[in-house]
């Protein structure tokens, strides 16, 4: 039988490095015979356009039905001033959330050929290959009560909440000692424990996972310092798991480690491994419609989702090495510009891994 993927190339940049990404899931799926169709659907600001809301239902069914989802980036100015709960963002937890991906995977890798691309020394960040394990459909993202409301003496004040189950931090924990087990078997997991009664459970229930991970060394990490840690010396971090908040922090920031946003794939899987797969950047606005974007992150989502999801190592390995023989080859986008480089755009970028993985 066939597998379906759904495509949701979103806002923004989203259209222009999904098509590169398409080209290349096209080429994967002829020449490994993988048996995949793909569909295309509208998610966030194109959503609200077309439906008046950022995750239509019969999407959502579309994206409930599919083997797995690859999704551009959401959101732009145009759709800034709509009411909180129907925001392009909106569109992106109500898909997390309903789907059930609880484990959000970011790699921060360094190619070596972007050593110099980062702006941190050479020294520090050469060799850097750390994974980032969010916790996706909890904590303050979705949290309750939330909201706005009047003070006795006038003035507005606002509040979010910051909820975790022990199920919910027993099944992320479970990922991150998965996930450091078959690497480098140390696992950091980050909180704010001396302050946050939910990060004080947090810890807790993390220290109780790690009794069935005995060849796993653990650390705990308050993120203040996490923070820190990974500009000062990042390669002390194999596997990181913390909450949907700092984890969405802490990945923006490792992500520039490499280099740049613009290389670094994610993939957010719930309990058996159906999964959608996005680059960790936003939709870029302001370079919109240039056809400069960067598309690697997004190609680089496409092998993830080929291992994870399909279990299709050699085609996911191909698709990373073709991305590789092209940076080798001296082609670069403007995020990761370097003198001596070659300037392509996002389809000259795409077309450079299509030539380069059919020629593997
Ligand atoms: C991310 C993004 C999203 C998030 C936004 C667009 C809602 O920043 O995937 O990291 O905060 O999760
Ligand atoms: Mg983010």
């Amino acid at each position: 039988m066939s597998k379906q993927i759904l495509i949701l190339p979103g806002d923004g940049i989203g259209p222009e490095i999904m098509a590169e990404a398409v080209k290349v899931l096209r080429l994967a799926n002829d020449k490994f015979r993988l048996g995949f169709e793909l569909t295309e659907d509208v998610i966030g600001g194109a959503a609200i356009d077309r439906h008046g809301v950022p995750l239509a239902d019969e999407t959502l069914a579309r994206a409930q039905a599919a083997d797995a989802v690859l999704l551009g980036a959401v959101g732009g100015p145009k759709w800034d001033k709509i009411e909180r709960d129907i925001r392009p963002e909106r569109g992106l937890l109500k898909i997390r959330s309903a789907l059930g991906l609880f484990a959000n995977l970011r790699p921060a890798t360094l190619y070596p050929q972007l050593a110099s691309a980062s702006t941190l020394k050479p020294e520090v960040v050469s060799g850097l290959d750390i994974l980032i394990v969010r916790e996706l459909t909890g904590g303050i993202y979705f949290g309750a009560p939330r909201g706005q409301r009047q003070l006795d003496n006038g003035e507005r004040q606002a509040f979010d909440t910051l909820p975790y189950s022990e199920g919910e931090i027993r099944r992320i924990a479970r990922v991150g000692f998965d996930m450091a087990r078959v690497r480098n078997r140390k696992l950091c997991s980050v909180d704010k424990a001396n302050v946050l009664a939910s990060s004080q459970l947090w810890r807790e229930v993390v220290e109780e996972v790690a009794r069935d991970y005995p060849e796993v060394e653990l650390s705990h990490m308050y993120v203040d310092n996490a923070a820190m840690q990974l500009v000062r010396a990042p390669k002390q971090f194999d596997v990181i798991v913390t909450d949907n908040m700092f984890g969405d922090i802490l990945s923006d920031q490792a992500s520039m480690l490499t280099g740049s946003i613009g290389m670094l794939p994610s993939a957010s899987l719930d309990a058996n491994n159906k999964g959608m797969y996005e680059p960790c950047h936003g939709s870029a606005p302001d370079i919109a419609g240039q056809g400069v974007a960067n598309p690697l992150a997004t190609i680089l989502s496409v092998a993830m989702m080929l291992r994870y999801s399909f279990e299709q190592a050699a085609a996911a390995g191909a698709i990373e090495q073709a991305v590789s023989q092209v940076l080798d080859q001296g082609l670069r986008t403007g995020d990761i510009a370097a003198p001596g480089c070659t300037r392509v755009g996002t389809q000259g970028m795409g077309d450079a891994v299509v030539a380069a993985l059919s020629a593997l």
